[in-house]
């Protein structure tokens, strides 16, 4: 099983969106998903349509009150969550450097249960956000294809391979870049995308998930791109990664 965290400082880049569409996917194909709310913007908790304020949440299990298997909730979509809520602003606040490995930790009593485990994570560069890179073994950096993206997707790539890699031994870790917000009849787009490739070439994920509002209206209707529009190029194209996070995981290490 892997675990796989959706990180990158930038906000706005795609990370709730891409973890809540590619659970859903991968619980349609019958695989057990756990999604992990690391944001205590509760996003991807309301996203799925759980209550933020119903506990348990990871607030609780990171401050020992219960095993993260205690805190497990079900939402309608075939997901597992743990869920997010604002008092997770008092434990980045308790969070001190040597932290980095506690969601790590919890989550490892619950891999023989799930296919696969995926990380929704704050955007910034604090101790969440880290304790998401450090839980993964594989981290999608979702890049938006509309903005600069190489300065974002850069910075990341550099944090990873200083501190966990290097401080904390995680260099079994791997990247691939997801872009987002793919406009294919601009220029714009396929140009910042042709230019990542020349620095990133294979870990440069084949498959881009396109600009549509569908995912707005998706995230307000509480429906996730499957449910919502299944036909839809935005919805097919989550389900597309779905696939290939399916091959990596059999260990078939598939192009990207
Ligand atoms: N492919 C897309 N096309 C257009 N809008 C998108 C796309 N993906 C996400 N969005 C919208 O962009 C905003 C930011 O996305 P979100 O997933 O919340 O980013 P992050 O979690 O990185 O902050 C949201 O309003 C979301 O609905
Ligand atoms: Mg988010």
């Amino acid at each position: 099983m892997r675990v796989i965290s959706f990180s990158i400082f930038k906000g706005g880049t795609g990370k709730t969106t891409s973890s809540v569409n590619t659970a859903v996917a991968l619980a349609r194909k019958g695989k057990k998903v756990l999604l992990v709310d690391l944001d205590q913007q509760a996003s991807a908790t309301r996203y799925l349509d759980l209550d933020p304020e119903q506990a348990p949440s990871l607030y609780d299990v990171y401050m020992g009150a219960k095993p993260a298997a205690l805190a497990i909730k079900r939402t309608k979509f075939g997901v597992d969550m743990l869920t997010s809520n604002g008092l997770l602003a008092a434990i980045e606040e308790a969070l001190e450097p040597g932290d980095e490995l506690k969601l790590a930790e919890f989550l490892t009593p619950l891999k023989p249960t799930y296919d696969f485990i995926l990380i929704d994570t704050p955007p910034g560069k604090a101790m969440l956000a880290f304790n998401g890179l450090a839980a993964a073994d594989l981290i999608i950096i979702p890049a938006s294809a509309e903005r600069m993206a190489v300065d974002g997707v850069a910075d990341l790539i550099s944090h990873v391979q200083r501190i966990m890699w290097n401080k904390f031994s995680l260099s079994h870790q791997e990247l691939r870049i997801l872009f987002t917000m793919y406009r294919a009849t601009t220029a714009h787009s396929p140009a910042i995308v042709s230019n990542a490739r020349k620095i990133w070439r294979d870990n440069i994920l084949s498959v881009k998930i396109p600009h549509s509002t569908v995912f707005s209206r998706s995230y307000d209707a509480k429906t996730p791109m499957a449910l919502l529009e299944p036909k839809h190029s935005g919805a097919i194209s989550y389900d597309v990664f779905a696939d290939w996070l399916i091959k990596y995981n059999d260990g078939q290490v598939p192009a990207s």
